[in-house]
């Protein structure tokens, strides 16, 4: 043992106070040393204590004995009689915990033999530090434990007594735990741990604390001791996600079993209270079926149709517990991408159709909306039409187009126009989509009826039936409907002096020209009339053509014989002298026929002679010649018929007598009357009996009609258009009405015409029809001047009937 700071004034005084008590007190000597002090320490002089002389110490074989068989601790030194420290004297060893600690030592002297005791008493001093029993003190505490939990600690020993044994513990400075030291039954300190904080196993499994045992000596000692605790586990971890918010991106449509993200969660427990299994938190029956979590890996999978347009941002609430049911949450916030993957569609939003033809270009005709469901890029559309028609898309606001002509349109060239609308978006791949747009034109009446020729002939023969159809005229108009309806009439205008209406008629739908009267070519060879045809649209389109009416000639003139005459009163005889001879001309027939060509070409035949040999005549020239020298015994009256004939089909013949006379001299002439009475006297008397019935009948009818007149002026409103037509006379060769030979061509007409004028139909209904065909020649047409006044109002009527009545030409 080191020698202690003994120097210190307290103790100093102290021990020499005590030395001088235990002195006067026994008579033995006593002292009281520190223990471990060193060998040869100086405890006192023993002699001068004693009152022994120094000098005979030697002599007198001075020496320390133990009592009994102790140790010897002692010595004293001769020459100075001092009393040394002999032996190392460790009160912990000699006394233990006894206090006082004493040690009895004698003196002994010999010669004489004088005993002495020596007391010393050995103070402590703090050689000792406390000390535990064990190097570590382990505990394990379930970190569920309550605060103020109190935990024995085994108490520090100290070899040293009083106030060098154990005064106090300290214990290392840390969150959980304070100490308490308590102080014993047996006056013992001990201490406890008292728990100040909960303890965590996630966060510290172990504490590891250093105790400290300290003594109360000067300088105080200390022993330490490690205590180790174990912190127990308790489920008081809930599983806790990687994650507050998984945020993902997923492109729409990714296919089944596409990986979406990995949630993980830890508990930090331990066993089953960290094992930890994933469930979704409250998901939509939608949503169920899109997406599928691994309850041990929680491995988030698709398992449906992702699309973005349905939903573009989805929340997946994900819970994850451990095995006593602590759970922990967090969200997977998953951001859908786009994929282009929804072609645009187009709406037609109006639609102008049909649009008229004459609409002019820059007009809308429609408005067309695009959309795509897909978003940014994906959804930008762009819309086109790829044809070459005259449409086209402009751009409108938004995604709004208008559909504009730009260009002429014609119904009559494209009626309709199927126009595709492409719409296609900015995707990659882009997507497209087609509208198929059906548009008609509707028809503006800008086509006049085209005529199908430049002009039209028609070639009618004379006589011809009335109503007869003589022509069809016919025109085309490309519009549609009423506006290509095309309506006929006939232009008003006269043909000769009397309106055309008169001589013509039109069928207004069929185009079919009829001719309203029976036509002589001798009088008209020929007219033009104008040819309307008109739509029906309105404002109506016409156009008009020239029709040229060529009447062709018939047979139906009798040749007429100018020379000789065929006068009844004057029979001409020819002189032909007795010396002509044969060839030489006596004679020549002279006729005309008012038909043309063939139908006038005459011919001449001696039907009847006297002397058949005698005389011929020219086939072609009408000249009669001798045939052979005239003699003495050819009679001197001669007598020929003589028949011209013209070249119709069939034909024409008129016969005409000649009479010659042989002779040179005019004087020789005998009666001639008697020559031809026999034959035309019987004719004469016929003639002039039909003369007088004429002439009567004609008379009659006369105060028919101004009788009849006279009753339609009262009761109008029926016009009657009651006619005698009569040909002038002028029109025919002057003495034309006087031939009689054939006698045969006349015709008795009756018939109701009902026209209808400036309508589209007209129609002729015959009532009756006499001796139908033929029209004399010589016909009169006459109008009272009351019927003409009321034909002024003709075309405004709509169903006028007129009444033609021939009567039987009167020569
Ligand atoms: C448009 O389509 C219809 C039927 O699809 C067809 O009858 C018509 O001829 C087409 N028109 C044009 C101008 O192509
Ligand atoms: C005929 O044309 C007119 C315009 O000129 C138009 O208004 C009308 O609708 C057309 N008629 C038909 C049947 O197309
Ligand atoms: C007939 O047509 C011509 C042009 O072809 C026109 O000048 C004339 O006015 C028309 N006549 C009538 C009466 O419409």
């Amino acid at each position: 043992m080191e020698f202690q700071s003994f120097w210190v004034n307290g103790r100093l005084f102290g021990f020499l106070f005590f030395m001088i008590m235990a002195h006067n007190a026994n008579g033995d000597v006593s002292y009281s040393i520190p223990e471990e002090m060193k060998r040869g320490y100086l405890i006192g002089n023993i002699a001068k204590d004693l009152g022994l002389d120094v000098s005979m110490l030697s002599s007198r074989k001075a020496r320390i004995d133990p009592e009994g068989n102790r140790k010897r601790y002692c010595n004293i030194n001769l020459h100075s009689g001092d009393l040394i420290v002999a032996d190392r004297i460790d009160r912990e060893e000699i006394c233990e915990k006894k206090a006082p600690c004493v040690i009895k030592q004698e003196l002994v002297l010999e010669n004489p033999l004088e005993l002495f005791r020596i007391i010393l008493t050995i103070e402590d001093i703090n050689d000792n530090s406390p000390q535990f029993t064990e190097s570590v003190i382990k505990f394990e505490i379930r970190e569920s434990a309550d605060k103020e939990s109190r935990y024995l600690l085994d108490e520090a020993h100290d070899a040293d007594i009083g106030v060098n044994s154990v005064q106090s513990y300290t214990l290392q400075n840390n969150e959980h735990f304070l100490l308490s030291v308590l102080t014993g039954a047996n006056g013992g300190k001990y201490g406890e741990l008292v728990l100040k904080k909960e303890l965590d196993r996630e966060h510290q499994k172990e504490v590891t604390l250093i105790l400290t045992a300290v003594d109360g000596g000067t300088p105080p000692r200390s022993g330490t001791v490690a205590i180790h605790i174990t912190v127990l586990d308790a489920n008081d971890n809930a599983p806790v996600f990687s994650q507050a918010v998984y945020k993902v991106s997923l492109p729409e449509n990714s296919p089944v079993d596409t990986v979406v993200v990995t949630v993980s969660a830890t508990d930090a427990d331990e066993g089953q209270n960290g094992e930890v299994t994933y469930a979704f938190g409250h998901l939509s029956e939608t949503l169920r079926q899109l997406f599928l979590l691994d309850v041990k890996s929680g491995e988030i999978k698709v398992v449906g149709n992702i699309d973005y347009e349905e939903k573009n941002s989805i929340e997946l609430p994900v819970q994850a517990k451990d095995g006593q049911g602590l759970a922990g949450r967090s969200i997977v916030l998953l951001d859908v991408v786009d994929v282009n993957d929804n072609a645009p569609f187009i709406i037609i939003k109006s639609l102008n159709s049909p649009v008229p033809e004459n609409a002019s270009p820059g007009t809308e005709v429609g408005i067309i909306n695009v959309q795509d469901r897909d978003s940014e890029n994906n959804g930008q559309v762009r819309c086109s039409i790829h044809q070459n028609i005259p449409f086209k898309l402009v751009p409108s606001v938004k995604n709004y187009y208008s559909l504009v002509i730009t260009g002429e349109l014609d119904r009559e060239l494209v009626s309709d126009y199927n126009i595709t609308i492409t719409a296609t978006d900015e995707g990659s791949p882009p997507l497209f989509s087609k509208r198929y747009i059906h548009f008609t034109v509707a028809d503006v009446n800008d086509n006049p009826p085209v005529f199908e020729e430049q002009n039209y002939r028609a070639h009618v023969q004379e006589n011809n039936k009335p109503g007869s159809s003589i022509c069809t005229v016919s025109a085309t108009d490309p519009d549609w409907r009423q506006n290509g309806t095309v309506v006929y009439s006939l232009l008003p205008s006269d043909v000769k002096v009397s309106a055309v209406s008169s001589f013509l008629s039109i069928n207004g739908d069929t185009g079919v020209i009829h001719a309203v009267r029976s036509f002589d070519f001798e009088q008209l060879k020929s007219f033009e009339v104008l040819v309307l045809a008109r739509d029906n649209g309105s404002p109506p389109l016409s156009s008009n053509v020239t029709l040229s009416v060529l009447i062709t000639d018939e047979n139906d003139n009798t040749p007429q014989i100018l020379y000789p005459s065929s006068d009844g009163n004057s029979f001409m005889t020819e002189m032909v002298p007795k010396a002509a001879q044969a060839g030489s001309l006596v004679s020549k027939v002279i006729a005309v026929d008012a038909d043309s060509g063939q139908n006038a070409w005459l011919t001449y035949h001696i039907i009847k002679a006297s002397d058949p040999g005698l005389f011929t005549i020219g086939v072609h020239s009408g000249e009669i010649r001798t045939q052979r020298d005239l003699s003495e015994s050819d009679s001197m009256k001669q007598n020929i018929i003589v028949s011209v004939r013209d070249n119709g089909q069939p034909f024409l013949s008129a016969t005409c007598a000649l009479y010659l006379l042989i002779s040179d001299n005019l004087a020789e002439v005998p009666e001639l009357k008697d020559m031809s009475h026999d034959e035309s006297s019987s004719k004469l008397t016929f003639y002039l009996i039909i003369a007088l019935v004429s002439v009567s009948t004609f008379f009659m009818t006369f105060i028919i009609i101004i009788l009849a007149v006279r009753f339609c002026r009262r009761r109008k409103p029926r016009l009657l258009f009651d006619g005698a037509v009569a040909i002038p006379s002028a029109y025919l060769p002057p003495n034309y009405a006087e031939v009689d030979g054939a006698g045969t061509l006349r015709s008795t007409y009756n018939y109701d015409a009902y026209l209808t004028t400036g309508s589209r139909t007209s129609d002729f209904k015959f009532i009756r029809s006499y001796n139908e065909g033929k029209l004399t020649a010589d016909m009169t047409l006459k109008k009272t001047q009351s019927a003409l006044d009321d034909l002024g109002g003709l075309d405004s009527e709509i169903d006028d009937s007129f009444q033609i009545q021939h009567l039987p030409g009167l020569n």
